[in-house]
């Protein structure tokens, strides 16, 4: 479909229900608005696009992002040194090069990393996209993917008689994992003001689809007991990451993944942190701007 938009785009799909590589167009450059228009198409049907080859720098990097929507500011924390800013570094490497020590805070704070979640979800606006980009990738089979799950396709698949109730249940999300109580890697006020409530099904505005919205950070739904709450979330995510519902991402040089962060979750996969280098380069999108974007999408990524 996304062939009528664009002559160079290509889009093919990697997994029978998501997820697609892109290819024809450099993004390190300013897009043509077709070309952009075609690659946010394929965003909305496919969840989870991957591109090859392409030779990001930071700039670059945020100023294809920019092209679906302001970006986020991280928040401060172990992992960026608490000096957030657009771009998050997802790293066993210190600014140098060489490998960080297993018990080093920002290592330890991106374990986190490591559990099935969506980007920002313990924020009021969500996340809609990240984009993850290879700036040192360890060599293949030795872990260090990241895995994605659809909330989309699990949705599709759950058992219809029990959809109605969970359309209109509201969850909880809270920046710290797994309660506020006793985290350190987090301040009172960050704590306070990044806990907070988002439907635990969501629709996609463009095409309707419907999907899970769980993770790591979602922790009570509104109205339910908790030890009945979690199991719920569990059972859920459960579904969701069930393997026919999963793709997992060996990362090759130059290599970029783009996530919608409202219908898929994601996690690192562990490695062996002593011996191998792996250096990730993330960009987040907030997640106002889609449906302003989809009525006036911009022409180039200025
Ligand atoms: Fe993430």
């Amino acid at each position: 479909m996304s062939a009528v938009l664009s002559r160079r785009v290509i889009v093919k799909p990697l997994h029978p229900l998501f997820v697609a590589e892109v290819t024809g167009v450099d993004l390190t450059v300013p897009l043509a608005r077709e070309d952009f228009l075609a690659i946010w198409q394929a965003f909305n049907e496919n969840e989870i696009l991957v591109f090859r080859q392409q030779a990001f720098t930071d700039e670059t990097q945020i100023a294809f992002s920019r092209n679906f929507g302001a970006l986020e500011t991280m928040e401060a924390h172990a992992a960026n040194n608490y000096k957030p800013g657009h771009i998050a570094i997802m790293t066993n490497l210190d600014a140098k090069g060489d490998l960080l020590p297993l018990d080093d805070p920002g290592m330890v704070h991106r374990l986190r990393n490591e559990a099935w979640h969506t980007d920002s979800s313990f924020k009021p606006v969500a996340a809609l996209a990240s984009l993850l980009s290879a700036r040192v990738v360890p060599p293949p089979g030795v872990g260090g993917n990241t895995d994605f799950a659809s909330g989309r396709a699990a949705y599709a698949a759950f058992p219809a008689a029990r959809k109605a109730a969970l359309d209109v249940m509201t969850v909880i999300h809270r920046v710290a994992e797994p309660k506020n109580v006793d985290d350190p890697a987090y301040s009172a006020e960050q704590k306070k003001r990044l806990t907070v409530t988002h439907p635990l099904v969501r629709v996609n505005p463009v095409n309707g689809r419907k999907n899970f919205y769980v993770g790591s950070h979602a922790q009570e739904i509104i109205g339910m007991p908790n030890d009945e709450a979690q199991k719920l979330l569990d059972e859920i995510t459960a579904f969701c990451t069930r393997p026919e519902f999963c793709y997992s991402h060996q990362w090759l040089d130059g290599d970029a993944v783009m996530w919608d962060n409202r219908c898929a979750l994601h996690r690192a996969t562990t490695f062996d942190k002593t011996k191998y280098r792996r250096k990730m380069h993330r960009t987040t999108v907030a997640g106002l701007a889609p449906d302003t974007l989809f009525a006036t999408a911009p022409t180039t990524a200025v």
